[in-house]
């Protein structure tokens, strides 16, 4: 057993260092594998709710969301449910100067494009993440989604992509359509019905979760959802770092 907190890491001044976005770049640095790595970035309280009032801002913070902006920094594609989307009023990632150096040399363009997985493609496609991202969005659905919608989805300069049968989009497909696409490093930002998914996939490489120090009660979801894995997946921890109570963990795939 080892004691992580309270740390060493500290300056002559015995105060925490400042991480700088590059520091955590660093440290956050996909592994460089030769296939795709799917990585995951989620908060969830201290009893596990992964929203407050329907929105996950309320049990973040200012260093989750530079960690946030980071892990979107280091990514070819960000994936998200509809319902995140709809709910969090997703708009196109933002090309950042502090990636700049570091997306050119890994041949990256200036920002992550944003995969929306949806099977009713209930998406207002006149909202700047469809007709102005600085990369186009991509649309993952299955192959039975409404054709108008599809339609209107490519109308308004998205990337349909069929991953799936029906409906409903397969997990593991989509990553492989991803990744056929030049997408290689990917990160879901959930919701926890889609990552519940990746997970009873066995598709999920690696879990960013922040744990917030909020207690919240009630019936809220945990960050991932859906039918039980049989047995559950072991994860080991590759890095925890710590602010204002907030623990930023990091766990790969056993
Ligand atoms: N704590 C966190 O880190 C975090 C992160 C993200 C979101 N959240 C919170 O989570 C809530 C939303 O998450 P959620 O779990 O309800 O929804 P979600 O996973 O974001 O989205 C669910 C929707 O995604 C589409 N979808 C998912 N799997 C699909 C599949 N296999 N095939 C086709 N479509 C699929 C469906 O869209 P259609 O209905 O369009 O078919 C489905 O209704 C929000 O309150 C948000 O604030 C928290």
């Amino acid at each position: 057993m080892r004691r992580l907190f309270p740390v060493t890491d500290l300056t002559a001044a015995g105060t925490p260092r400042e991480w700088s976005l590059d520091d955590l770049a660093d440290a956050y640095a996909y592994p460089g594998t030769a296939g795709p790595w799917l990585r995951a970035n989620m908060v969830s309280t201290l009893d596990g709710a992964a929203q407050h009032d329907g929105r996950s801002q309320p049990i973040s913070c200012e260093s989750d969301m530079r960690i946030f902006g980071t892990l979107r920094g280091l990514a070819d594609v960000v994936i998200a449910g509809a319902e995140t989307v709809r709910l969090e009023g997703y708009r196109p990632a933002r090309a950042r100067d502090a990636f700049a150096a570091r997306r050119a040399a890994a041949g990256q363009g200036p920002a992550p494009a944003v995969a929306v997985v949806s099977g009713s493609l209930d998406l207002d496609f006149s909202l700047p993440l469809f007709v102005s991202p600085l990369v186009p969005t991509l649309v993952l659905t299955g192959a039975g989604a409404p054709p108008d919608r599809i339609a209107a989805a490519g109308k308004a300069g998205a990337d349909v992509v069929i991953a799936g049968e029906g409906s409903r989009v397969d997990p593991a497909r989509a990553v492989r359509e991803l990744a056929d696409r030049g997408f290689g490093r990917l990160l879901t930002e959930g919701g926890p019905r889609l990552l519940g998914q990746f997970v009873a996939a066995g598709v999920l490489d690696e879990l960013c979760l922040t744990v917030a120090p909020l207690l919240t009660a009630g019936d809220a979801q945990r960050i991932a959802g859906g039918p039980a894995v049989t047995v559950p997946k072991r994860f080991a921890l590759a890095s925890l770092l710590e602010e204002d109570g907030f623990l930023f963990t990091r766990y790969r795939r056993s």
